[in-house]
């Protein structure tokens, strides 16, 4: 069963079971931006405004670069590290 990620801009992308964003989304289909892609740089923050028990939990060291970049932001992810369990509304944070 496929999950579906609504973004805040209208999009929607369908996306396989346990996907992760930055291997199914590409500039056409997702507004999300991935630079590093291995949670260092902060490009693809976004925030979970709906299905947040849908997707896995951070690690320590997204949790650590999410307490320096989104400081007031309790929903806020790393798009590159966390894996779509079902459907998920997310808000593009990053620039
Ligand atoms: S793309 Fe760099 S932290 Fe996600």
């Amino acid at each position: 069963m496929t999950s579906i990620i609504k973004f805040s801009n209208g999009k929607t992308l369908e996306v396989k079971p346990d996907a992760n964003l930055s291997e199914s989304a590409d500039i056409t289909t997702c507004p999300v931006l991935f630079g590093c892609r291995t949670g260092i740089c902060g490009t693809c923050l976004v925030l979970v405004t709906s299905g947040s028990e849908n997707i896995t939990k951070a690690c320590e060291d997204e949790l650590e670069l999410l307490s320096i970049i989104a400081v007031d932001q309790p929903n806020a992810r790393l798009a590159c590290q966390f894996r779509v369990k079902g459907d998920i509304e997310l808000e593009y944070l990053g620039k």
